[in-house]
């Protein structure tokens, strides 16, 4: 009849050795699962920014009808420029470095405040440093008669919004 013996300090370090693989597989089971929900919350996070983003690039800037008397206007950022029955609309921001840019009644052109690039009302450029006109934005009318913009897209060169 064989005894098998086992010396207290073997049966300690077995059951400190199953219970420290049971705190590891659990360890490495929740890591696991809270990196998933991580990456998840993260993509959540991620898509929602990027639909308030889209969302945020495409507004109403109001009726067309609000706009027959306007020659140059600034609203939300871009500025809406009438050319006898049509519009277009242009990015505030300078193409130099960013700056906002402001429109001159008196000159009839757009300044820049930061290093004195200038542009006329079809955005060309008159004085650097800059070297890119102002951008253009895309307008759209809707079926109830109100002006859409939607900086996400690229307006086509010398683009005009007309009524009808
Ligand atoms: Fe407008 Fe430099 S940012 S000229």
């Amino acid at each position: 009849m064989s005894h098998m013996k086992l010396h207290p300090s073997s049966l300690e370090e077995g059951t400190a050795g199953v219970t420290r693989r049971g705190i590891l597989r659990w360890g490495t089971f929740f890591g696991a699962l809270l990196s998933a929900l991580g990456i998840t919350r993260m993509l959540q996070a991620f898509l929602s920014i990027t639909s308030t983003e889209r969302k945020s690039q495409r507004f109403l800037l109001g009726h067309w009808d609000d706009f027959q008397k306007i020659d140059v206007l600034e609203k939300n950022g871009i500025y809406l420029i009438r050319d006898h029955a049509s519009l277009h609309a242009l990015r505030g921001e300078c193409t130099h470095l960013g700056c906002r840019v402001r429109w001159d009644q008196r000159q009839d052109r757009f300044e820049c405040p930061c290093h004195g690039s200038r542009y006329d009302r079809n955005g060309r450029i008159l004085a650097g440093p800059t070297q890119t006109p102002l951008q253009s934005v895309f307008l759209k009318l809707n079926d109830q008669g109100e002006i859409l913009a939607d900086l996400s897209r690229k307006s086509p060169a010398g683009f005009r919004l007309q009524a009808g």
